[in-house]
């Protein structure tokens, strides 16, 4: 016991000399396996050791409202994805071959989707990287964007503004969500990292909401959540969550990381927001019912003005 202590010591002080050792998360700490969790992801790769890092807490009652933020037209989102879905050692990742894009949603131009993965906690608990006033969701969608022009993420990240990851949480439902079948039954194929299968009978318009429920979003200037950490993102978190059962939940945890230990709560810690300011779309129903409580005053007070 004592012996082990001591091993444990012992590396956990290599841990913090040795450079060039893999990023992992919190989860996959442990004496026998030197990797760098989180907090020392900066070690290796200074860019996440930033002041505009991903992800963050977001506040609701701080967001400031801004009407630019339109809905967002998704163009091909449609389309049957033909693509392979693969366990990455870190998460499940699709990269997308095909010509979906988003436009919209005060966006310069339109930004194509390249890929998409997902952030889960332990067996459907905690598990979202983004929290919305300190709340942590079952599990969170990123879909990857990048600038039209560019035809890779290398050069895009080489753009302060040349990524656009729309971010969905995900809530636990007493009924399983059968658009997601597909994409659970394909991850049953890929437990061992580093395999892969094919992704059928899925799109990209099943894994995210109806449009009504996509009106309302956060917007925040950030970074990736995975080292390089690059501050190149513009951020877009939905504020309606996708349903998933319990069970369909915890499917995502019988995947493996890279050292084959059980792939949870791969999730990068919250990061602090520094001077950012967070948006949120729906400022113009907010002018508008400002105006109609104005009127209904005006109305009021005039019906009880004496004539
Ligand atoms: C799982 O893998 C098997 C064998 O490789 C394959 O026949 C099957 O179609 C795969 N199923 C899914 C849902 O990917
Ligand atoms: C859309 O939002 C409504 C109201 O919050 C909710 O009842 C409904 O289940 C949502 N639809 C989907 C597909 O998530
Ligand atoms: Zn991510």
């Amino acid at each position: 016991m004592q012996q082990h202590l001591i091993q444990c010591i012992f590396l956990a002080s290599c841990l913090k000399l040795c450079t060039g050792s893999e990023w992992c998360y919190e989860s996959q700490h442990n004496c026998g396996s030197p990797c760098n969790v989180p907090e020392k992801w900066g070690h290796a790769n200074e860019n996440c050791f930033g002041n505009a890092q991903s992800p963050i807490n977001i506040v609701h009652r701080k967001t400031l409202p801004d009407e630019r933020l339109t809905p967002f037209q998704f163009k091909y989102y449609q389309h049957s994805i033909e693509a392979l879905i693969k366990n990455n050692g870190h998460s499940v990742q699709v990269n997308l071959n095909k010509d979906a894009y988003v436009n919209g949603g005060h966006l310069e131009m339109p930004y194509k989707a390249l890929q998409f993965h997902l952030h889960w906690g332990r067996n459907g608990g905690p598990g979202s990287e983004h929290t919305v006033d300190g709340e942590q969701y079952p599990m969170e969608l990123h879909i990857v964007h990048i600038k039209e022009k560019y035809s890779n993420l290398e050069d895009a990240l080489k753009d302060s503004t040349g990524v656009a990851v729309l971010g969905f949480f995900y809530e636990e439902s007493i009924s399983p969500n059968r658009k997601y079948e597909p994409i659970i039954k394909a991850i049953r194929n890929i437990t061992a990292p580093g395999t892969n299968t094919p992704l059928v009978d899925l799109s990209l318009e099943q894994l995210i909401l109806p449009p009504e429920n996509m009106t309302n979003y956060y917007r925040y200037l950030g970074s990736l959540t995975t080292p390089g950490c690059t501050e190149a993102v513009i951020w877009t978190v939905f504020e309606k969550p996708i349903y998933l059962s319990k069970e369909q939940l915890q499917e995502f945890s019988k995947l493996r990381f890279k050292d084959d230990k059980p792939m949870m709560a791969n999730f990068r810690p919250v990061q602090p927001l520094n001077n950012r300011k967070v948006y949120r779309s729906g400022g113009a129903v907010v002018v508008a019912s400002a105006i109609l409580l104005v009127a209904s005053i005006a109305m009021v007070t005039g019906l009880s003005q004496p004539d």
